[in-house]
């Protein structure tokens, strides 16, 4: 009897650390096909807490690849990505039912979602304070996380690390990627050699890169020129008084200089109105809040993501009290917002100059990551020629040439070019900033051909 106790505890062991986070099931929802974990982390030895959800893979969950996903904001929340394409469930159309999402990365990936920074959804601040995130301090607590979270799941420390996201979570993973790299540089000199993460790559979707040339930037006229919203003229007239744009929201203070001036202001009107700049090509559309709510709010995802499932109703469901207790929400937790973003923390967030750029180039530069940014090529705010000017200033050397792709449905699926043989440049046609949410058969096929190691995520159209 004796020893028989001692074989069950010792067997427990190692997964007791996180029993209480396992869900069972989602109220009024499809049954779960692999194991989900959702709960909350204390990060950086602060009363700060994250949310995150777990999802095991649907395949082999002790070797697939765990993939962190980021939504963007700052101040998205990454439930968004769990019900909006990304996860195994996601919403049917104007409903708060979900159905099986068949082009979920969750048949071959464990899913990490983490609620990001601390104060989004049901991730927790003690105080007003807290609301306020930088780069830096958000790159900490991803990082105090992950190394708790690997603590509790020590059987996941061999699986392949990748970190995903779109727009500024485009920004989150290479900042906790550049974390988890010095800490291994660290942990490899150490003797006896530490324990290392598995870091292999990154997935960035329509991310920021460096502030010169991103984001209501510099560069940005050129691309308003190019799909017809701004006259020619006007951006000659720009380029011929050396007119620059910064966002006044990364550059504090900056201003343009008087001459510039009425040009700006042109440039603003024209796009300003009825121009939806995270995708040029479609019409504005006009979207819910939340279901008591229609008129609410003007939810981006929604507006270019008219026939795709979607996370409108998120808020209506989550804030159920069922809901929120399969999920182990604890009552301090406020509600979870409406549209899925916290203003707060997006007002509070103090944006830096350096972009992420510089750390992209030096995680390129040690050659032992891949890196693939997708693109859709009609995103106004997040531009990809201002990307390539950017890739252009890094003077990395192209390893394979601009070269058509074809896509799912056999048609041109956009370019892509690879740089240093890391870093692949794909763009795709015709979608805009949320190219993720919209074109999910073929990012999934991307992705699954990315974490397989293919010597190419998309088949190329050779001359
Ligand atoms: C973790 O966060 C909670 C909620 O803010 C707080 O009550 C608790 O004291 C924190 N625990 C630690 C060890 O800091
Ligand atoms: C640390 O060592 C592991 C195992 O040898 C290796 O795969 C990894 O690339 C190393 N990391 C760094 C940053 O050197």
């Amino acid at each position: 009897m004796i020893i028989g106790f001692f074989l069950i505890s010792l067997l427990s062991l190692g997964q007791a650390a996180r029993q209480s986070d396992i869900v069972d099931s989602l109220p009024d929802q499809p049954a779960l096909k692999s194991k989900w974990y959702s709960g909350h982390y204390n990060v950086s030895n602060t009363a700060r807490q994250y949310h995150y959800m777990f999802v095991e893979s649907q395949g082999t969950p002790s070797t697939d690849p765990i993939i962190y996903w980021f939504d963007g904001g700052p101040g998205i929340s990454s439930m968004v990505g769990l019900f909006s394409g990304i996860g195994p469930l996601f919403f049917t159309h104007q409903s708060l039912k979900f159905a099986e999402n068949p082009y979920t990365w969750n048949l071959h990936a464990n899913l990490m979602f983490i609620e990001n920074p601390v104060g989004v959804g049901f991730s927790y601040v003690p105080t007003d304070k807290d609301t306020f995130n930088n780069d830096w301090n958000v790159q900490e607590d991803l990082f105090s996380f992950t190394q708790q979270f690997f603590a509790d799941f020590p059987e996941y420390l061999s699986n392949p690390l990748y970190l995903a996201g779109n727009s500024y979570g485009g920004i989150y993973a290479p900042f906790l990627g550049y974390a988890i790299h010095q800490y291994n540089l660290i942990a490899n000199f150490s003797t006896p050699p530490k324990q290392h993460y598995n870091l292999k790559g990154f997935i960035i979707a329509n991310g920021g890169t460096d502030w010169k040339y991103d984001f209501l930037s510099e560069t940005t006229p050129y691309t308003y020129a190019a799909f017809n919203i701004f006259p020619e003229s006007l951006l000659q007239e720009y380029l011929r008084l050396g007119c620059t744009i910064k966002n006044p929201l990364i550059f504090k203070g900056w201003e343009p200089v008087e001459e510039c001036i009425p040009i700006i202001n042109r440039m603003a009107y024209l796009h300003n109105n009825g121009v939806d700049i995270y995708d040029l090509l479609r019409m504005p559309y006009k979207a819910a809040g939340s279901m008591e709510n229609k008129d609410q709010g003007f939810n981006t995802y929604q507006a270019t993501t008219q026939t795709t499932p979607n996370a409108l109703y998120l808020a209506d469901y989550l804030n159920r009290k069922d809901v929120r207790e399969a999920l182990h929400i604890p009552d301090y937790v406020p509600d979870y917002p409406v549209n899925s973003q916290n203003i707060q923390v997006l007002r509070n967030f103090q944006w830096h100059v350096e972009g992420s750029g510089f750390i992209q180039e030096i995680l390129a530069k040690y050659g032992l990551y891949k890196i693939v940014h997708i693109f859709g090529d009609t995103d106004g705010q997040t531009t990809l020629f201002g990307v390539r000017q950017w890739i252009k200033s890094t003077q990395w050397k192209t390893t394979s040439e601009w070269t058509p792709w074809i896509n799912l449905a056999g048609n041109m699926g956009g370019y892509t070019q690879t740089y240093e043989n890391v870093y692949t440049l794909l763009t795709m046609r015709a979608v805009g900033h949320s190219a993720v949410y919209i074109a999910l058969p073929q990012i999934q096929d991307i992705v699954f051909k990315f974490i397989r190691g293919a010597s190419s995520p998309v088949d190329l159209i050779e001359i």
